[in-house]
């Protein structure tokens, strides 16, 4: 893993913006990490176009389906040039699903699962159906048990359930967490939020920060301004 922690997630459907971005951000964060928006607008194309800039990806598909497509979809992701350093799914897609994933990437990349949105609060899971009780943080803790019984390699999870992953699963198990905002942003449409240096002290391995970078007036002035106030923790 690089030493830097600071994922750069790159939303944009715009392929040169990209590229100009991953490029100019690249001495400042250890990943760029695309997601949907960028990979179905650019393919495997686009997805090779900025990976050549020699930063590690965290391609963020987040797969969700039948075990067997699932791990079909892997195994093509696996054939991508170069290797994405890290791919991910939903652990909502249970356990066999995870496992069979698991099997499809064999250690080629790390797989991580989803457990629960940070975009989600206690009531919008419970509106949802997916909860008894409305607490994203035992939900989230449950679906991180299963991803690590089904073998994965972690989590994407929210700041605020990282206290109880780490207790449960110990420090060996790779933590990716969204929901940044250094102390003078806004949340935006995120709902459980920390500062990077909060985050990092919970146990973070991995800081995925999005539109606090790449909506900043100089990206790299943002990104280098993170990165010096979590030198004291990285040190
Ligand atoms: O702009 P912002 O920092 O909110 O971007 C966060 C990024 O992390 C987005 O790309 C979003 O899709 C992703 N993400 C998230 N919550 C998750 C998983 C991924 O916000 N649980």
């Amino acid at each position: 893993m690089p030493v830097n922690p600071i994922c750069v997630a790159i939303d944009t459907p715009d392929l040169d913006h990209a590229v100009a971005l991953a490029k100019t951000l690249q001495p400042h964060v250890g990943w760029a990490k695309i997601g949907m928006e960028f990979f179905y607008a650019h393919g495997i194309a686009g997805y090779a176009r900025l990976a050549r800039t020699g930063l590690p990806i965290f391609l963020d598909l987040k797969l969700h389906d039948i075990p067997n497509t699932v791990a079909s979809a892997m195994k093509a992701l696996m054939r991508i040039a170069p290797t994405p350093g890290i791919v991910n799914l939903h652990a909502t897609g249970g356990y066999d699903m995870m496992k069979a994933a698991g099997e499809a990437v064999d250690g080629r990349a790390k797989l991580i699962a989803v457990t629960i949105l940070t975009s989600l609060s206690d009531d919008d899971i419970w509106a949802a159906g997916f909860e008894t009780a409305r607490n994203t943080q035992a939900h989230a803790r449950a679906l991180a048990a299963l991803t690590k019984r089904a073998g994965l390699d972690g989590v994407v999870c929210s700041p605020h359930d990282l206290a109880g992953i780490r207790q449960d699963l110990g420090r060996d198990f790779l933590t990716v967490v969204p929901g940044i905002r250094p102390a003078d942003a806004a949340a935006q449409d995120q709902k459980r939020v920390a500062t990077p240096e909060a985050a990092l002290a919970a146990g973070a391995d991995i800081l995925v920060i999005g539109r606090a970078i790449t909506g900043a007036a100089d990206p790299a002035r943002a990104a280098q301004d993170i990165l010096d106030t979590l030198a004291e923790g990285l040190t």
